[in-house]
């Protein structure tokens, strides 16, 4: 049922602060600060040599976020491929390693081939996935479930936040388990998790300006999306919802990417979509911008108020986000990037939910 809303896509992204706050409360342990390891110690993470995250589209880029947390919150090193290349390209796997695969229908073919060649490989399985009956959760050692409940719109929405919201809960345990956290850090980040569902209302809040934004933007033929750090799987994500959704085309870059390439696609025609709070990385990611600026590009930015201050140019469009904590930073950002793509598409009159060559669930190759 879709209440009152338009679509169930944009019903799925107004759950979000609900469901985010129920996966996140399975994992984390708010009263004590302190994140709960799935499993029942299935997983060593002290042990652990390496992680490979396998996934599809959406499900690809909450493993792509979940490699620099992972990375950075546990030290712990992280492959990361898409199903359909992972499974034919003969990867040497470490022993004692963990696979992990992401998919919110459980059911993706390459996604299931993967699993089983790690399998054979002598892997441990692990799968964050959303339908817990699903195939690839039963094939796994250990499914980590979303508790997104049922995602009906073919664009994956509250499922990758959701992803998100276990990766994150996952990389903290794995962590201070790996001795890379002490208490006080684990109990920070815990804390800061805690605050994800308030903000996601907060970004939800700014719909009306976002809708005006897309009305004014979707003539366009082509959208460039710019992220640096954390923030590039979320410029890949931007990017992918914008075209299976308003059949636009937009590529996600790495903002430091430009100049090697997509920098002469710019003029004012194209606009560039800039993901950049303010964190350690604005002033590299505002230099980017700033040469985007400089050949006419139109810059939609999504930023905080100490990013708008230090832009350095003003841009086209501001999508104006609250401040927080940068490891929360792609579970909240997501959030204007899902509803630029749902009003793109809504001013373009394409069929939101059931987009054109596209299926919820690819269970062929
Ligand atoms: O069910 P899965 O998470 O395994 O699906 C993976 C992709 O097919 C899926 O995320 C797809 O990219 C979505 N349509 C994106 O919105």
């Amino acid at each position: 049922e879709k209440g009152n809303y338009r679509h169930f896509m944009e019903k799925e992204i107004h759950e979000q602060p609900d469901v985010l706050s129920r996966t996140l409360a399975h994992y984390l342990d708010f009263g004590t600060g302190t994140a709960r390891p799935p499993g029942d110690g299935k997983i060593d993470f002290a042990a652990l040599p390496r992680l490979s995250i396998t996934a599809c589209g959406t499900a690809n880029y909450a493993g792509l976020v979940g490699k620099y947390w992972f990375e950075q919150l546990a030290r712990l090193p992280v492959d990361i491929d898409v199903a359909s290349e992972f499974r034919y390209r003969e990867a040497p796997l470490t022993p004692g390693g963990l696979a992990l695969f992401i998919s919110q229908s459980g059911e993706t073919a390459d996604t299931l081939a993967s699993l089983r060649y790690c399998r054979e490989g002598g892997q441990t399985i692990a799968s964050i996935v959303n339908v817990p009956t699903s195939t690839i959760a039963r094939e796994s050692d250990l499914a980590i479930p979303t508790l997104a409940g049922p995602e009906i719109g073919v664009a994956s929405t509250k499922a990758f936040t959701c992803q998100l919201a276990v990766l994150a809960s996952l990389a903290v345990a794995a962590g201070r388990a790996r001795g890379h956290l002490d208490v006080a850090a684990e109990q920070a980040l815990v804390a800061a998790l805690g605050e994800v569902p308030r903000l996601v209302s907060d970004a939800l809040a700014l719909e009306g300006t976002i809708e005006a934004i897309a009305r004014r933007l979707h003539r366009v033929s082509d959208v460039l999306y710019l992220g640096r750090g954390i923030a590039y799987p979320i410029a890949l994500e931007g990017a992918l919802k914008l075209k299976e959704l308003s059949y636009i085309h937009a590529e996600g870059y790495a903002a430091g990417e430009l100049k090697h390439g997509p920098i002469a696609l710019i003029d004012e025609d194209v606009p560039v979509v800039v993901i950049a709070p303010f964190d350690r990385l604005f002033e590299k990611t505002a230099s980017n911008m700033q040469e985007v600026a400089a050949r006419g590009g139109r810059i939609v930015l999504i930023t905080d108020q100490k990013g708008l201050e230090h832009a350095g140019i003003t841009p086209a469009e501001v999508i104006l986000m609250p401040e927080m904590p940068e490891a929360i930073m792609p579970i909240v950002y997501t959030v204007p990037i899902q509803l630029l793509a749902y009003y793109m598409a809504v001013a373009n009159g394409t069929d939101v939910d059931q987009p054109r060559n596209l299926a919820k669930s690819v269970t062929v190759e």
